[in-house]
């Protein structure tokens, strides 16, 4: 049986120390951070970590974000890091950024999948900073679900697939940003090379004065035996087993909307759904569309914030098919595009 303190509206003193003590026995806490919750243990404990792959189904390749609350931390556990990743980490953290560094190989093998890097970041979330500093250690934490569905972005989601697996929940409502931090790696030359897109964008980085470069696989399947610059990017992603597929956007609505219409025609004896912007609702109901609204087409951040949610409701609608509406490609859209071309295994409309 797990235990569930509610932080939502404070983080409590005497609650703090039982999530820090049984971070520090090897157990399991689900936390929330600024993107997604993360099941955490210390990463310094082989055995804890073991758990947290156990708990979700990871497979063993498949290395995990180490979350620290100073920069006093990172010694530990990483080479002193280049003027470029110095930038980064000021520029950003504590941040939805995770930035892959140069090991140094003191923490347990489970937790870097035996590579010769580690990938960091400090959240922006006063609740996991809080729990980090309080156990004193860093936490290892992937995102917060069984391997295969999307990532955790509030209790609701996640409770009944992980409470027998970890220890202690911690609720912090709804997490702000709600797709996963960007996972970067600076190379020799000092670009700065985007394995996962987040929040923190091309924009973002190009802003600093960095130049950026986006890697294939963001929008590309990995072929079989091809090599992969984070092992991530070779797991499956969340697709519901209702068939998606992504309808590409347009600053035009009409656009978009005419292309519902006409699969719709093409495709009479099918029970389709969408999960659309507000703006395209009224028109897709007139269409007899089921919709799930994922916010306005000019909010990407409300859109970020619902997409892993909307995701896992697909399957409860009883559709022959479910289209999804695209975002534009800048800024955190890149990164929800990313999530929902997976989620479409590749089809597009
Ligand atoms: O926002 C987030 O990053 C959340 C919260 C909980 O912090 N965590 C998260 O963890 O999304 P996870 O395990 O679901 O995703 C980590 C990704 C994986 O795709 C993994 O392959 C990649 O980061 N990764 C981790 N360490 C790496 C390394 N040393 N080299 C390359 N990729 C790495
Ligand atoms: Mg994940």
């Amino acid at each position: 049986m797990s235990t569930l303190y509610d932080f939502k509206e404070n983080i409590k003193k005497e609650e703090l120390k039982k999530i820090a003590d049984k971070i520090n026995e090897g157990g399991l806490v689900v936390f929330p951070t600024e993107t997604v919750y993360g099941i955490g243990a210390d990463a310094t404990n082989s055995k804890a970590v073991k758990k947290i792959f156990e708990a979700k189904g990871r497979p063993q390749d498949n290395p995990l974000i180490v979350h620290i609350s100073n920069l006093e931390m990172l010694k530990d556990i990483v080479y002193a890091p280049t003027e470029t990743e110095k930038l980064l980490m000021d520029s950003f953290w504590p941040g939805p950024l995770t930035i892959i560094l140069k090991s140094k190989k003191i923490l347990p093998e489970a937790v870097t999948a035996k590579l010769d890097t580690v990938g960091v970041r400090m959240p922006d979330n006063d609740i996991a900073l809080n729990i980090i500093e309080a156990s004193g250690k860093p936490i290892a934490a992937p995102s917060a679900n069984v391997s295969g569905k999307p990532s955790g972005t509030e209790l609701s989601d996640i409770y009944n697939e992980l409470k027998d697996k970890v220890d202690i929940f911690v609720d912090g409502g709804k997490t702000n940003i709600g797709i996963e931090s960007t996972v970067l790696k600076v190379d020799e030359n000092n670009v700065v090379n985007i394995l996962r897109p987040g929040k923190i964008s091309v924009e973002d980085i190009t802003k600093i004065g960095l130049e950026v470069k986006l890697d294939k696989h963001i929008f590309e399947d990995v072929k079989e035996n091809e090599k992969v610059e984070s092992p991530g990017m070779k797991h499956r992603h969340y697709a519901p087993n209702t068939k998606t597929i992504l309808l590409e956007y347009s600053d035009e609505d009409s656009i978009m909307i005419n292309k519902v219409k006409e699969f719709k025609r093409n495709n009479e004896n099918k029970k389709i759904g969408i999960i659309c912007f507000n703006e395209h609702e009224e028109a897709y109901k007139n269409m007899g569309i089921m919709c799930i609204t994922i916010g306005s087409k000019s909010n990407l951040m409300e859109i970020s914030r619902n997409v892993f949610s909307d995701l896992r409701k697909i399957d409860d609608m009883d559709l022959d098919i479910c289209i999804i509406e695209g975002v534009k490609k800048e800024y955190i859209g890149t990164a929800i595009m990313n999530r929902l071309i997976r989620a479409c295994e590749y089809k597009i409309l």
